[in-house]
């Protein structure tokens, strides 16, 4: 059987994804498939195309714009070829962290209080807004984004105008929201035997003061404690927040649901990740390790729940 793991990309997340990429074609490799990378880019599309016709199977390794917001995903079902992860209505939900909180929010999962911005907003006025609305701190980040890429922690208005700047340079949506003071979650889903299961928790420690893309990436850059020391109340809540925002947001294979638990307010769900990262730092692996599937075993049960 051949695997076809496309992976690179244009966005932000490039390196990222260089490394999920090469993880899953070796994994692949071990176990016995037949497997190929594919550095995608817009302008190889037409050869990405013939590359997915000629294959049994995808594994799209992208993160970020074209891969995780679902435009690959309606390309490869056009096509006619099953691939790994969530759909087109699925991946560009979650791609879309304001959304994905509005709805959410309907089945009563508390997400922190934000507002959207466009870049076609006036954005004098939309900071007059803020600054009666809300309390600082607040955090600005680009509403389409991952890796904590134009992420910013604001601690006065005068700080504002610049981190609204630099979140609009890698989207032109971004969020404000309240600051969630508190430990840092993410739980990580995958399907097994027809079932939607929450693997262990894990709590992230960062060296930074935040989870940014330094913590996220460089080798002991973050601590994951996993399963996680808390509560089972606060497990339990955590895992059935993650399972119930997955099923209703449509997510297929696997995803990951981050959390912080605000240190009097209890846990708030921040986004839902379809194309977790599956780097030597990255979390889902992690949890799956204690789940009892080695790195290996996880990709290959991906595979096969594409292929079924
Ligand atoms: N966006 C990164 C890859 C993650 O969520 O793991
Ligand atoms: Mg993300």
């Amino acid at each position: 059987m051949k695997v076809l793991v496309i992976y690179g990309g244009e966005s932000s997340e490039r390196e990222v994804s260089l490394k999920t990429g090469q993880g899953v074609h070796d994994a692949l490799k071990r176990k016995g498939y037949n497997t190929e990378l594919f550095d995608y880019s817009r302008e190889r599309i037409l050869e990405l195309v013939d590359e997915i016709n000629k294959t049994d199977a995808i594994y799209i390794a992208l993160h970020g714009k074209d891969g995780e917001d679902g435009k690959l995903q309606a390309l490869i079902h056009l096509l006619n070829k099953p691939y790994v992860g969530s759909d087109l209505s699925a991946s560009s939900l979650a791609m879309n962290k304001f959304l994905t909180k509005q709805v959410v929010s309907t089945v009563g999962i508390p997400t922190a209080k934000s507002i959207k911005i466009s870049s076609d907003d006036n954005i004098t006025e939309k900071i007059s807004g803020i600054v009666h609305d809300f309390t600082f701190p607040l955090i600005v980040k680009p509403n389409r984004e991952g890796s904590s890429f134009g992420f910013s922690l604001v601690k006065g208005s005068s700080e504002l105008e610049e981190a609204i700047g630099t979140a609009l340079r890698y989207d032109n949506e971004i969020l404000v929201e309240d600051y969630l003071k508190g430990r840092e979650f993410t739980v990580s889903i995958i399907e097994k035997d027809g079932e939607t299961v929450a693997l262990p928790v894990i709590e992230i420690i960062p060296k930074n003061e935040y989870y940014d893309y330094e913590s996220k990436y460089s080798k002991g850059g973050s601590l994951h404690v996993c399963p996680a020391e808390i509560s089972e109340t606060l497990e339990q809540e955590m895992k059935d927040y993650a399972v119930r925002a997955y099923r209703l947001i449509g997510c297929k294979d696997y995803s990951r649901v981050d959390f912080i638990v605000d240190e009097t307010r209890g846990a708030f769900l921040l986004e839902v990740n379809t194309l977790p990262g599956m780097t030597p730092t990255s979390l889902l692996p992690d949890a799956a390790k204690v789940f009892g599937y080695d790195y290996d075993t996880l990709v290959e049960h991906l595979i096969k729940l594409a292929m079924s």
